[in-house]
């Protein structure tokens, strides 16, 4: 290949990796709250750890359902909550007595 279209090659490589940037740049943050660190919701990260994220979902909905706890207007179907919902990261002591 010659040296000019080896430039424009590259200068449309260059383009091509800015453009795709761009577009992974437009994907909106992170919304999805992760599921809460607290008293309530602790033993169903211990489960999830222990026996497996699916064994901790079919609990979920004792709670979380339209009559006890509505889900929002907008929420999204589907039984795999914690598929969403991450775990709570483990911060030091976060298990320790009165916290
Ligand atoms: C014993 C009842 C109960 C069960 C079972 C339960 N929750 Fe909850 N959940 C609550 C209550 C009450 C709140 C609101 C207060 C709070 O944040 O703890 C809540 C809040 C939440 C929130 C919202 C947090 C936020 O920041 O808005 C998420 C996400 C959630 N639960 C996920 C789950 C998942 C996933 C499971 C199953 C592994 C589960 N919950 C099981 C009672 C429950
Ligand atoms: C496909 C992904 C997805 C799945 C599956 C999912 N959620 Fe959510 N959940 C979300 C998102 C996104 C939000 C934030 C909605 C918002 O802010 O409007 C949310 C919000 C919540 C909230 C906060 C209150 C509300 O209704 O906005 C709770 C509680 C909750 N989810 C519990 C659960 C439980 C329990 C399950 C399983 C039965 C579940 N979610 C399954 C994505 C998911």
């Amino acid at each position: 290949m010659r040296k000019p279209y080896r430039r424009l090659l590259d200068l449309a490589l260059v383009l091509a990796g800015i453009a795709i940037l761009l577009v992974l740049l437009q994907a909106p943050p992170v919304t999805t709250p992760e599921l809460p660190g607290d008293d309530i919701h602790r033993p169903f990260l211990a489960l999830a750890i222990k026996q497996g994220k699916k064994a901790a979902e079919s609990s979920c909905r004792n709670c979380h359902n339209p009559v006890d706890r509505p889900f929002s207007a907008g929420h999204p179907t589907g039984d795999r909550c914690l598929f969403c919902h991450r775990l709570p990261a483990k911060k030091p002591g976060a298990t320790a007595p009165g916290h």
